[in-house]
C-alpha cells in the first residue's frame, strides 16, 4: 500500500511541521486544491503548495478540485515524482489538460466523483498514470465512505486486461475499518485525512493503517 495523507485535516497554521512529523512514514503528501466553484469549499493553491514543496522532500500528490485546471496547472512547481490530478467532470476535453501536466513532467491523474462511471475515462485511460476514484463527494474531509468497491474492481480489471501501468488511488472516508477491502478491490494508493491528520497520534495511526493493510 502506498499512503498519501491529505493535509485537509492538518493544522493549517503549521502545515510544514505537520508534514515533516510523518514524512518518513508516507509515500506522498496529498494536497486538496479547491476553488469554491467546482466544489463548495475553498482551500489553497499554488503559492501554498509550492512553499511546502520547497521545504519538504516528498512526492506531492496534487488533487485539483477546480473548474479550470488548465489555467492553473502551470503554476505548480512539480517534477517527475509528483502527481497532478484533475476531475474529468470539470473539463470538456481532457487532452489539453493532460498535455499541460506532461509539460511540467509531472505524472497525470484523472479523478472521478462517485457518480461518474469509469466509461467516462475509457478513451484516455492509456494516457494516464493514475485514476483517482473518489469515495466521497469532493469538497470536505470527514465524510462517510461511499461503496465504490465495484467501480474500483471494474477499473482494475480493465487496466489488467489492457496491460496498462495505470495506478488506482482511492480518496474519501478511508480508515482502518475499510482500507483492507479497498486494497483487495485493486487500490494502489490510499488517501486519508481524518484517519491520519485528524488523529492525536498521527505516527501511530499510520503504523496501524499499514498493519491492517498487510494483515
Ligand atoms: C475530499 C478530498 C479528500 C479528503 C479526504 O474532497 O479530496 O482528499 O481530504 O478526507 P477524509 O479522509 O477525511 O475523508
Ligand atoms: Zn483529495
Amino acid at each position: 500500500m502506498k499512503l498519501a495523507p491529505s493535509i485537509l485535516a492538518a493544522d493549517f497554521t503549521r502545515l510544514g511541521e505537520e508534514i515533516e512529523e510523518i514524512a518518513d512514514l508516507i509515500d506522498y503528501i496529498h494536497c486538496d486544491v479547491m476553488d469554491g466553484h467546482f466544489v463548495p469549499n475553498l482551500t489553497f493553491g499554488p503559492p501554498v503548495v509550492n512553499a511546502l514543496k520547497d521545504r519538504i522532500k516528498l512526492p506531492f500528490d496534487i488533487h485539483l478540485m477546480i473548474s479550470d485546471p488548465k489555467a492553473y496547472i502551470g503554476r505548480f512547481a512539480t517534477g517527475p515524482e509528483d502527481i497532478i490530478s484533475f476531475h474529468i467532470e470539470a473539463v470538456e476535453d481532457p487532452r489539453p489538460v493532460i498535455a499541460e501536466i506532461r509539460a511540467l513532467r509531472a505524472r497525470v491523474g484523472v479523478a472521478l466523483s462517485p457518480p461518474t462511471p469509469i466509461s467516462a475515462i475509457a478513451p484516455i485511460l492509456r494516457e494516464l498514470d493514475l485514476v483517482l476514484v473518489m469515495a466521497v463527494y469532493p469538497g470536505f474531509s470527514g465524510q462517510e465512505f461511499i461503496d465504490v468497491l465495484p467501480k474500483i474492481a471494474e477499473l482494475k480489471q480493465q487496466i489488467v486486461r489492457e496491460g496498462l501501468k495505470v495506478e488506482i488511488e482511492v480518496d474519501g472516508g478511508l480508515n482502518a475499518d475499510n482500507i483492507k477491502e479497498v486494497l483487495s478491490a485493486g487500490a494502489d494508493i490510499i488517501v486519508a485525512a481524518s484517519a491520519i491528520f485528524g488523529q492525536q497520534d498521527r505516527r501511530k495511526a499510520i503504523v496501524e493503517l499499514r498493519q491492517v493493510a498487510s494483515s
